[in-house]
């Protein structure tokens, strides 16, 4: 088996600065990049920005700016908040780059080869906001406005000469490739609407534009720009030095093993992308997960309900793992969900501060005051004892499962409940009853909690990391010791060493705050 793991997040639109929604889906992608590489894996994982099209060259004409200007300004903001939201991403890709033009060209001309491109007219809707053609039973009045019934926003009536991508020829294989790759489309509602979708019917799909110029132009004939999606969806192949199928990080890295998308972007990721790469003979990613909104106080943010959630902001008042454990722990990934100032105060508090938290430095304080600041050996545990740390090895297959399944809210849960497991086992073991009656026992309960603290900390790695290397560190685990394998093994606490200090890893947060 392969120990390489490919995983992105969409290219985003440097049109306006980044949003909670951005920051949403870089921070589940870097939970499961973190998490496959303390598991073994040797992994590399996507970010950046897609820079052409009109939307972006519309943007540009607002802030009277060249376009490539405006972008290089807009997606330097997203470039710095990947360094904020701590992200371990790999690469950092602009679809403005030479190497991605160069893979753009020969997506091109694989699907050119392959007879799949045809040059007609192309008369419809077209939404520039969401940069999508929408069939007519696809959109509805509003205020006198034709817009699209699914993203709301506004369309346009276009005719314009046109190429064409076959996609109706695809429609079989493309069904077929779903009901083989059950878990192609994730979660289960998402795959569904889009089997449905493919059902119906697929028509030929306009693959250029010729009424705006900011984009890669199509090879031999000029005038025409090919269209932005089929331009950003090929930049998971630029990045691993597509079109040299024969470089090592192609070799390694493709098909990627997951597509980390909004469901808004979902027709694009499940059907047209797919589709291409049949055509172009590549082969296909392994999963495309969709997940839901991120709503504000239960309602979509937007600049106009001033309900906008600032990330940046967020993080400076309370800190980037409080945000991304909030994120994580209160919106279940695939379904759409609410978040709020308070119930992140409310998390912070009762899950950070007063769980994990305070479980580590109450325990870490005992030991300095009653041994010496070692942790003292495990050579007497009792059943209890081995029973809690069993569990939590016996839950490690079951733990991987779900992240492989981007199940992370249940992976979550699971972890929460370990913690607070392990604080009730503190408190009802009484270390400090057996000081001087039975110091044997205390040394058991101690190396006991210890060791639970290490596991918890290492399965919490991949969505608190600065905290729980802290954590780790104060026990003297070096960061390359971060490692699921660890959880395993019973030998590897250093019982020589004194334990670090640890500053206060969790600040309360204040109702006034
Ligand atoms: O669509 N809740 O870029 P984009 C959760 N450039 N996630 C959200 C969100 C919200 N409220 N708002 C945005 C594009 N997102 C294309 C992608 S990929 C080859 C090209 C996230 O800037 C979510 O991941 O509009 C969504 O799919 C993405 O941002 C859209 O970002
Ligand atoms: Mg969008």
């Amino acid at each position: 088996m392969s120990k390489n793991f490919y995983i992105t997040t969409p290219i985003y639109y440097p049109s306006g600065k980044p949003h909670m929604g951005h920051a949403y889906s870089s921070i589940v992608a870097d939970i499961f990049a973190r998490f496959k590489r303390i598991e073994g894996y040797n992994v590399y994982f996507l970010t950046g920005t897609d820079e052409h099209g009109q939307k972006i060259q519309k943007e540009a004409e607002k802030n009277k700016k060249k376009p490539k200007i405006f972008c290089d300004e807009i997606s330097e903001t997203f470039r710095s908040l990947t360094k904020i939201l701590n992200l371990t991403n790999n690469d950092f890709i602009r679809t403005t780059e030479p190497r991605h033009f160069k893979s753009v060209n020969e997506i091109w001309k694989r699907l050119f080869k392959s007879g799949d491109i045809y040059l007609d007219k192309y008369t419809g809707w077209y939404s520039v906001s969401d940069e999508a053609y929408y069939d007519e039973d696809e959109i509805e009045e509003k205020n006198g406005k034709k817009v699209s019934k699914s993203s709301g926003s506004l369309v346009e009536w276009v005719e314009e000469e046109s190429y064409f991508f076959k996609l109706s020829a695809w429609q079989d294989k493309l069904l077929e490739y779903y009901k083989k790759n059950k878990d192609f489309i994730l979660p289960n509602a998402r795959k569904n609407e889009v089997i449905s979708f493919v059902e119906k019917g697929l028509k030929d799909l306009s693959i250029s534009r010729t009424s705006f110029t900011w984009g890669i132009p199509v090879p031999d004939n000029e005038k025409h720009i090919i269209y932005v999606w089929l331009d950003a969806l090929t930049n998971y192949l630029s990045a691993l030095n597509f079109p040299d199928t024969n470089s090592d990080k192609y070799k390694s890295f493709w098909p990627a093993d997951v597509h980390i998308i909004g469901k808004d972007i979902l027709r694009f990721h499940a059907i047209y992308w797919p589709a291409f790469l049949l055509a172009a003979n590549l082969p296909l990613p392994k999963r495309v997960f969709g997940h839901g909104w991120i709503l504000s106080d239960k309602k979509k943010m937007s600049k106009s309900l001033g309900n906008i959630l600032d990330p940046i902001e967020i993080i400076k008042n309370y800190g980037i793992d409080q945000l991304r454990y909030y994120l994580i722990k209160e919106v279940s990934l695939g379904n759409d969900g609410s978040i709020s100032m308070e119930n992140l105060k409310n998390c912070i508090n009762n899950d950070l501060a007063n769980n994990y938290g305070n479980l580590c430095q109450r325990v870490f304080s005992f030991i300095k005051k009653n041994c010496n600041n070692k942790i003292p050996n495990g050579n007497n545990l009792n059943e209890n004892d081995l029973k809690l740390i069993k569990n939590v090895k016996n839950h490690i297959p079951s733990l991987i499962d779900l992240i492989n399944k981007q199940n992370l809210n249940e992976y979550i849960k699971k972890v929460v409940t370990f913690s607070f497991e392990a604080n009730k086992y503190f408190n009802d073991s009484e270390p400090w009853v057996f000081k001087k009656k039975n110091p044997v026992r205390m040394n058991a309960i101690l190396f006991t909690i210890v060791e639970q603290i290490k596991n918890i900390s290492i399965l919490l790695y991949p969505i608190i990391p600065i905290s729980t290397k802290k954590v780790l560190n104060t026990l003297n685990f070096s960061d390359k010791d971060i490692l699921i394998d660890n959880i395993y093994k019973d030998n590897i606490l250093n019982l020589d060493q004194e334990l670090k200090n640890l500053d206060i890893l969790f600040k309360k947060v204040e109702d006034d705050n």
